[in-house]
């Protein structure tokens, strides 16, 4: 293997194909397009499994019996209700910041009612992590109705996590399939092997630093538009395209301008994203509905213009439709905002992140990797007067 003139193992560019940890979470083959989570593919979860079912399996590594989802619903009911330094974030929050800067600044404050901080049992976690799940939810919900001017609405403690996050940001309870639609979608997105923001929770995780500092700084690496804040733009691309015929023409301007089309490409899959289809068929069955059989009709054109458009123009690179894509539309279903869309992915992802932070403190050393120093040396100080 070539080493580089310091002897180190030269740098792969955005770490690709450098494995940094061994996981039981899951597993991404990106040449099938074959998402494993504890040892199920997605389509044996998505649309069967509720959220609360895969987040027990990601933590404890088996589907929970009926009696632990029944303590595990009742455990994540008990956390709902929140500390008030995080009630007072919300609502400097819902006055001038945007939906996932409010979160990460809320979530940072969820360390306030912690009554055992120095306890790093994996049991002290567990609570922290099912604390975590049962209240991004609640904030992303309350800071909504805030920021529109109305009252957060109270828990609804009968409710299950997706229920409840529908309960939250309308009021009213929603209907089983909008449950169903929106249990699929956190699911899919549950956990999905070493992404960035997974990564950000592992290093800062390996640090034994508290769980919570591990979600916030994974928030903040979600937030970035090239891994979780693409479903909005790729919604208002769709928007914007208006027409089937347009499609193929939108995309190429885009191109010719330099842009970078949202839900097309992804590191690992070189094929169609199997969560695409997962989230595009948990949109379908909820279209008749929602009045959306034309728009996904849209988007399926859209889908076929930018594959081909984006073949055409970085040919062999195989960028294909990501997950992004058709949570844009699954999510729209829902009644969601665009700017609600990456908050939202952030209820789903919470889970694995507090699976992996786990995980790594069940045996993982701190991360520490080099780099390869490639600036100057042997230069001397000159005092300011001087330069
Ligand atoms: N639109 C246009 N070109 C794209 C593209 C896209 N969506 N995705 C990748 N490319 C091009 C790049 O311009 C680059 O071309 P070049 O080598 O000629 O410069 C090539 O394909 C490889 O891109 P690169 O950025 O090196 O790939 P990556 O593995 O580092 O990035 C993503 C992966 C997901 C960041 C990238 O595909 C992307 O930006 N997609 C759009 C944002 C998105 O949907 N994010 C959600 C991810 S789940």
């Amino acid at each position: 293997m070539s080493t580089t003139s310091s002897g180190k193992s030269p740098a792969s560019s955005g770490l690709e194909g450098v494995v940094v940890a061994n996981t039981e979470m899951s597993d991404v083959d990106g040449q099938i397009g074959r998402l494993t989570v504890r040892g199920y593919d997605i389509e044996e979860l998505a649309g069967r499994a509720t959220f609360e079912e895969v987040t027990y399996l990601l933590w404890h590594g088996t589907l929970p019996t009926a009696e632990q989802l029944a303590q595990f619903g009742r455990e994540l009911a008990s956390y709902r209700q929140l500390p008030d330094e995080t009630v007072a974030a919300i609502e400097l929050a819902a006055k001038r910041m945007g939906p996932m800067d409010a979160l990460r600044f809320a979530v940072a404050s969820l360390t306030a009612d912690d009554k055992d901080s120095d306890d790093d049992s994996r049991e002290a976690n567990l609570t922290r992590a099912t604390m975590l799940v049962a209240r991004v939810p609640v904030i992303i919900a309350n800071y909504q109705r805030l920021r529109s001017g109305e009252r957060p609405i109270a828990p609804h403690n009968d409710l299950g996590v997706a229920a409840n996050y529908l309960y939250g940001l309308t009021g009213k309870e929603p209907q089983a399939s909008e449950v169903r639609g929106l249990d699929t979608y956190l699911v899919t997105v549950a956990d999905h092997g070493m992404n960035a923001s997974t990564f950000t929770a592992r290093v800062i995780g390996s640090t034994a630093s508290d769980m919570v500092s591990a979600v916030t700084g994974a928030i903040g690496a979600l937030k970035g538009p090239l891994h979780g804040g693409a479903p909005g733009p790729a919604l208002t691309m769709i928007e914007e395209i208006g027409t089937p015929d347009r499609a193929e023409a939108w995309m190429k301007d885009a191109l010719a301008k330099g842009k970078r089309i949202m839900g097309f490409g992804h590191r690992v899959y070189k094929v169609r994203d199997p969560r695409a289809e997962v989230l595009y068929q948990a949109a379908v069955e909820l279209a008749d509905e929602t009045d959306e059989r034309e728009a996904l009709e849209l988007a399926k054109a859209v889908e076929e213009a930018g594959v081909k458009v984006l073949q055409e123009a970085k040919p062999g690179r195989n960028l294909n439709t990501n997950v992004e894509f058709y949570t844009a539309l699954l999510l729209r279903e829902l009644g969601l905002s665009p700017d609600l869309f990456s908050p939202t992915f952030g209820i789903g992802r919470t889970a694995g992140w507090a699976a992996h932070i786990l995980e790594h403190r069940a045996g993982g050393r701190i991360i520490r990797p080099q780099s390869e120093y490639v600036g100057p040396r042997d230069l001397h100080y000159v005092p300011v007067a001087e330069r």
